[in-house]
This record gives C-alpha cells, sequence and structure tokens, in this order.
C-alpha cells in the first residue's frame, strides 16, 4: 500500500479491522477498476453501523496485487491492505479456507494442513496489526473481526498496549476435539487472549474457548455462565479477557422498511409473475459453499417431484447462489454438484419456459433481493454448519404481513433464536421433505403464528443491540 500519513486528525477513534473492506474492487475487462459491495454476511451486519459514526476499516480491497490509497466514504475511512497474488492463496484461499473453515464448520470437508500456509498466515495478520496500530488514536477501540484474523489481538496489543481490543468470531467456534488437531492450535488461542474481549455467536463456542485457554496456554479460566449477561473469563497476567456470546443479527428496521415500500412490492409482484404465477416460491439465498446445504435441499425438493407429492406445475424454486471461493478446490466440485443436480431436476419436472428450479449464479443487487424475499412463500435455510446466518434473519425482516414460511437447520447459529421456523436437521433427508411439504401446506392461522413469533424476535434483536452489548462488554462504552 502506498504509505499514507495519518495526522492526528485523521486518527480513528474506532478502528474495524476485517479480512475484506465492506466493497471490493473490480477490475473491468477495459482496464478501468470500480468497487461494488463485498459479499457476506460480515459486511452486511456492520456496514450500517459504521455509516453513522466517524470511524476506519482496515481490510483488503479483494483483489491480489492492487495498491491502492485510503478511500473517504462519508464517515467512514477505508484502509486498504495489500495481498500479494501467492499471500491470496496461502493466507486466504489456503490457511483460512482450506485449513480453519472446514475445520470450524465440523469438518465437513476435510481440512488442509500446510506449513507454508500458517506462515503466510502469520505473516498476513502481523500486517493487519500493523496498518491498525498505525491509524488507532491514543486509546481508541479496535474491533477485529472474524477466524481470518485470530493473531491479530494479540499482535496488536504488542503493539499497541493502549488499544482497548475486541474480537468477534462469525463463524463456528469448533468442538474442542477438531480443534486439538490443529498444529498451531496454542498460538491460536493466544492470538486470541490478546484482546479483552472475544465475542462468540453462541454460549457452546465461548465455553469451547474457555475450555482451551486453560488446557493449551495454562490460563486460569471462569467458565460458568457464559452468555450476553455475565461473560466468562480468563486471566493472562495483570489482564482479565472477558468471554461471551453475542448472536449477530441484521439491521431489521431498515430492511422492513424497504420490505414494505411500493416499488419493491411491485417488483415482488413482478417477479411472481415472471416465474410463471406458481401457488408457491421456494427460495434458496446463500453463497455458494459446502456449509450451506443446498445440494441437500435441491434433493429434497427434487424428491418430492418424482414422488408426487409436489408438483412443478405449483411449486417453483428460486436458489440464488453468490459466487464464492471459487480457486479453491471444494468450492469448485460442489458448484459441478449442485448444478448436476439443478439440471437433473429441470430435465425431469420442467416444462418449456417452465423450469422448476432458477438457478442464478450471481450476486444480486440488495433491492431486487429484498424484492425476491418478499415475493418468496417458503425459505429454505439448510445448512450442515453455519455460524449464524443471516439470510433466515433477512427473509424474516421482509414479511410484515405475516405470510411465509422458514424451513432452518438446527446446526445454524439462527436457531437458536428463531425456534418458530420449521426446524430440521440437514442430515435427515426424509426429515426435510417431510418440513417442506408442511411449510408450503401449512394452515394460514399457524403461518401467522409462527412468522409472528419469529418476527418479535429478529425486529427486537437487532444488529445494532449485537454491536452495542458488544462494545459495552467491551469497555462500558459506546463507539464514537
Ligand atoms: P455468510 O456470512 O456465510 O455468507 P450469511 O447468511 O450470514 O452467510 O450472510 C450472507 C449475506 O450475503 C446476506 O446478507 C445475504 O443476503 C447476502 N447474499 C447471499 N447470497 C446472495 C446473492 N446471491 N446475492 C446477493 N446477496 C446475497
Ligand atoms: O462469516 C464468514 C465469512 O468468511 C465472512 O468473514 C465474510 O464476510 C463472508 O463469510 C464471505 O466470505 P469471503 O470474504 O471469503 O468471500
Amino acid at each position: 500500500m502506498t504509505d499514507t500519513t495519518i495526522t492526528a486528525t485523521t486518527a480513528a477513534d474506532f478502528v474495524v479491522v476485517a479480512n475484506r473492506l465492506p466493497v471490493d474492487l473490480e477490475r473491468l475487462p477495459d482496464g478501468t477498476q470500480r468497487w461494488k459491495s463485498s459479499p457476506g454476511g460480515l459486511v452486511t451486519a456492520l456496514d450500517p453501523l459504521l455509516r453513522s459514526r466517524r470511524a476506519a476499516w482496515v481490510g483488503w480491497p479483494g483483489v491480489p496485487d492492487v495498491d491502492v490509497e485510503p478511500i473517504v466514504d462519508k464517515d467512514l475511512t477505508l484502509h486498504p491492505v495489500m495481498l500479494s497474488q501467492a499471500e491470496v492463496t496461502d493466507y486466504y484461499e489456503g490457511f483460512s479456507n482450506a485449513t480453519l473453515w472446514p475445520l470450524y464448520h465440523d469438518v465437513v470437508a476435510p481440512p488442509v494442513f500446510h506449513r507454508h500456509w500458517w506462515n503466510t498466515y502469520q505473516e498476513v495478520n502481523e500486517r493487519f496489526a500493523a496498518a491498525t496500530a498505525k491509524i488507532a488514536s491514543d486509546g481508541a477501540t479496535v474491533w477485529v473481526q472474524d477466524y481470518q484474523l485470530q493473531l491479530v489481538p494479540r499482535m496488536l496489543r504488542e503493539l499497541r498496549p493502549d488499544l482497548r481490543i475486541g474480537f468477534f468470531l462469525h463463524i463456528p467456534f469448533p468442538p474442542v476435539e477438531l480443534f486439538m488437531q490443529l498444529p498451531w492450535r496454542t498460538e491460536l488461542i493466544r492470538g486470541l487472549l490478546g484482546a479483552d474481549l472475544v465475542g462468540f455467536q453462541l454460549p457452546g463456542g465461548a465455553q469451547n474457548f474457555l475450555f482451551l485457554a486453560r488446557r493449551l496456554a495454562g490460563m486460569s479460566a471462569t467458565r460458568s455462565a457464559v452468555g450476553i449477561a455475565k461473560p466468562g473469563q480468563v486471566d493472562v497476567g495483570d489482564r482479565t479477557v472477558r468471554v461471551g456470546a453475542f448472536p449477530i443479527s441484521i439491521d431489521s428496521t431498515a430492511l422492513d422498511k424497504q420490505a414494505r415500500s411500493r416499488p419493491i412490492r411491485q417488483r415482488a409482484a413482478e417477479i411472481r409473475n415472471e416465474l410463471g404465477n406458481p401457488a408457491t416460491i421456494v427460495l434458496g439465498v446463500d453463497r455458494l459453499d459446502y456449509t450451506k446445504g443446498i445440494d441437500v435441499r435441491l434433493r429434497a425438493l427434487g424428491e418430492l417431484y418424482a414422488e408426487g407429492r409436489i408438483s412443478a406445475d405449483d411449486v417453483v424454486m428460486v436458489q440464488l447462489a453468490t459466487p464464492s471461493r471459487e480457486r479453491v478446490e471444494h468450492y469448485q466440485r460442489m458448484r459441478q454438484n449442485i448444478e448436476q443436480t439443478v439440471s437433473w431436476i429441470n430435465g425431469e419436472f420442467g416444462r418449456m419456459g417452465h423450469p422448476a428450479v432458477h438457478y442464478l449464479h450471481q450476486a444480486i443487487p440488495r433491492d431486487e433481493l429484498t424484492a425476491i424475499f418478499v415475493a418468496a412463500d417458503v425459505m429454505l435455510v439448510t445448512p450442515v454448519r453455519d455460524g449464524m446466518n443471516l439470510v433466515a434473519k433477512e427473509y424474516v425482516a421482509c414479511r410484515h404481513e405475516l405470510t411465509g414460511t422458514l424451513v432452518l437447520s438446527e446446526f445454524a447459529g439462527a436457531a437458536a433464536e428463531l425456534t418458530s421456523a420449521f426446524l430440521v436437521n440437514p442430515h435427515d433427508l426424509d426429515g426435510i421433505k417431510n418440513a417442506i411439504e408442511a411449510a408450503i401446506t401449512v394452515e394460514p392461522d399457524e403461518e401467522r403464528r409462527r412468522m409472528r413469533a419469529l418476527r418479535r424476535q429478529v425486529m427486537t434483536h437487532d444488529v445494532q443491540r449485537w454491536a452495542k452489548s458488544f462494545l459495552a462488554a467491551l469497555g462500558g462504552q459506546e463507539a464514537p
């Protein structure tokens, strides 16, 4: 990155550090560049929060080997951290997404362990820590995000002991037995213990971490009553590291308002029309990731068509899948598998001009996505493991008319809060089929009762509340 002098006036009091900036740099075929929204839940969750504050965001611009200046976007300054192509391969695609990602998601794919990936992970974490140390003001609050940056809290504390450092893990923290497979397990735990507060999506993740802090780092840890109200803690020398669960959410009010707007409702009606006015629109919205259970839900739907329990004349599915981590082998195989299943279903059950499954391997603009949530009658969220899953909450926020049903995997963090969904075990194909059928044929009274309960949770537990409770636990102070 080009060296930029950070003056006292540009130093930030509140800094988010994440693998990605909230925007990605895109190179167009004509050689020009433009910024577009980054994929994924982290950006969706944090972006609205920072827009109303004076803050800085340290992150990678999403393409290798680009050297860009900091960007001031309203009240937020974006500080790009450059990664070379080799670093993207070893740190991002390798250690983050072929070692940690599968390991933390219950080894649904076998994690790969390479020492050179680990070396690069350390080097890149050092670079993020150095970039943050340079722009944070005296005593600033720094909030480090997610599994790609687990060494940053400790590295940053060494550079800048004056900072208040929080860390939040957006993905599941694995059971102890799985974490113990990692050759660098102690280093990662020590990295996280550099923070003043370590937050997880669920109490189970916090409990696992407290156990490991004792076992691997030899720290004294209080394991009782982990939760938002009363976090656990670890004593690290003369510091206390607090540990707790902070389930992330969405900007529910903004999405609810958008879903009620006339242009979105009109577009939702058009979408229904474009799909041939089916009785039921079933929807899936995911990053194309093997943890999301897209294959499982397609198989369930295919079998329901094959058994005549539903008909493609009445029930049409829309599956939106944002391209993700396309150079990682497991993602390539999964994509082939899903696309084969879509063609099997359409070949068997579609009609000319009326496919049974409309599959788009694209990132959809926000307004269009909201209109699709408004149009859909049944939402399928079936991950085999997911830290939270914001899509489930987004669907609920778009259903002010109290219609629509949510089929939700028990293995998504969101299931702990959204207990009025049709909960399914994503490994139980028959169970998923039954739940999809029940969600399609639900009586209006039950549909309203369930959606009312889901909305009560989602509308009151929003991303602002999540951030407020995390930041309060971090220092009894709000972000500036
Ligand atoms: P993850 O963080 O693993 O990607 P989440 O469900 O928590 O999963 O968040 C995904 C975010 O990305 C949501 O805000 C969702 O609306 C958005 N998203 C997912 N698929 C698409 C798509 N095809 N087009 C646009 N946005 C998408
Ligand atoms: O929450 C998991 C996560 O890796 C986030 O850090 C990120 O926002 C999202 O998924 C998308 O992943 P990637 O940045 O690898 O495209």
